[in-house]
Order: C-alpha cells, then sequence, then structure tokens
C-alpha cells in the first residue's frame, strides 16, 4: 500500500491545497491530509472546522481521508506507516523553507519529501492572505470553495 501525507495548516482549505491533494491522489493509494494542531498558533477555524471544511472539499476522491496531528510530523508518519510526504511548492521563495524541512525530516526518519509544482493559476494564493481578503469584504469566491467562502464570511463578520 502507497501511502502519502499532505500536511499543513489548512486555516482554511484554499483552492491551491485542493489542486495539489487532487494531484497526489492520484498518485498514491492513499492520501492522508494531516491537519496540525497547534496550541501555541491562533487559527481562525479550530481542528474540527478545518477537518469538517477539508471533508466537504475532497469527498470526491474515494482515497483521501482527513486526520488531525500534533506533534512531530514524522512521527506521526511512523505510526501510520506513511512514508512519503507531498508539498506544493508556489515560488522559489517556498523552496528555501521547504528544502529545511524535508532534509530535516529525512534525517530524523527517512521519511521522503515530493514536491509537487502548483498549477500557477494558485502560485499567488494562500489562506492567510484569503483570510485578509475575506476581513475586508474583498471577493474569495474565485480562490476557495463555496462553503469555505460562507464559513470566513460566518466567521469574520
Ligand atoms: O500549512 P503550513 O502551516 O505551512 O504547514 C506546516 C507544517 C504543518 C507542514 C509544518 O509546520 C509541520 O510539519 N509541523 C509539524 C511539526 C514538525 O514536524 N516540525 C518539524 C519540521 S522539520
Amino acid at each position: 500500500m502507497r501511502r502519502a501525507i499532505c500536511p499543513g495548516s489548512f486555516d482554511p482549505v484554499t483552492n491551491g491545497h485542493l489542486d495539489i491533494i487532487g494531484r497526489a491522489s492520484a498518485l498514491y493509494d492513499e492520501l492522508v491530509v494531516g491537519v496540525l494542531i497547534n496550541a501555541s498558533k491562533n487559527y481562525v477555524f479550530d481542528v474540527a472546522e478545518r477537518i469538517e471544511l477539508l471533508r466537504a472539499s475532497t469527498a470526491k476522491y474515494e482515497n483521501v481521508t482527513i486526520h488531525s496531528f500534533d506533534g512531530l510530523l514524522v512521527d506521526y508518519c511512523r505510526s501510520n506507516d506513511i512514508n512519503v510526504i507531498v508539498k506544493g511548492l508556489r515560488a522559489v521563495s517556498d523552496f528555501d523553507y521547504e528544502l529545511q524541512m524535508s532534509q530535516m525530516n529525512h534525517g530524523l526518519s527517512g521519511v521522503e519529501t515530493l514536491f509537487m509544482p502548483t498549477n500557477p493559476l494558485y502560485s499567488f494564493l494562500s489562506s492567510s492572505m484569503v483570510k485578509e481578503i475575506a476581513r475586508y469584504g474583498g471577493d474569495i469566491s474565485p480562490h476557495v470553495p463555496a462553503s469555505v467562502r460562507q464559513a470566513l464570511a460566518d466567521r469574520l463578520s
């Protein structure tokens, strides 16, 4: 069984995340979307809400499951028999940090990281930017699923 993970904060999931999740799900038998629980971070959506928004927007992928994790990603991978981490790269600016993380994760555990270039449509997109636009009443409909747009409108209004 080839099992991979797409980890992230997903606060909230964007169309950029969904592009990577959809394409990665075609490469593996099972793709886990790992939602980070980090008590020291201020999220707009709690972990249950982030998971629910991801579930609603990935329902069409039969081999995708959504789970939360805390602590080290590599420990979660080891406990769940996952040996590949899939990360989207939007631009060269993502690369430095992602390279460091992938090397650290490999050194810690041997888990591999696969970098997948994002669709250029989403190369400028981030959850933070979407939240900022939504906060000031801008149109985020091209960037997130309808359920996320509604959830942000409810939360930030
Ligand atoms: O969506 P994000 O916030 O950019 O995702 C970052 C994430 C969750 C992939 C990264 O912070 C992570 O793996 N955190 C878990 C803690 C961990 O393993 N840290 C060591 C990385 S070398």
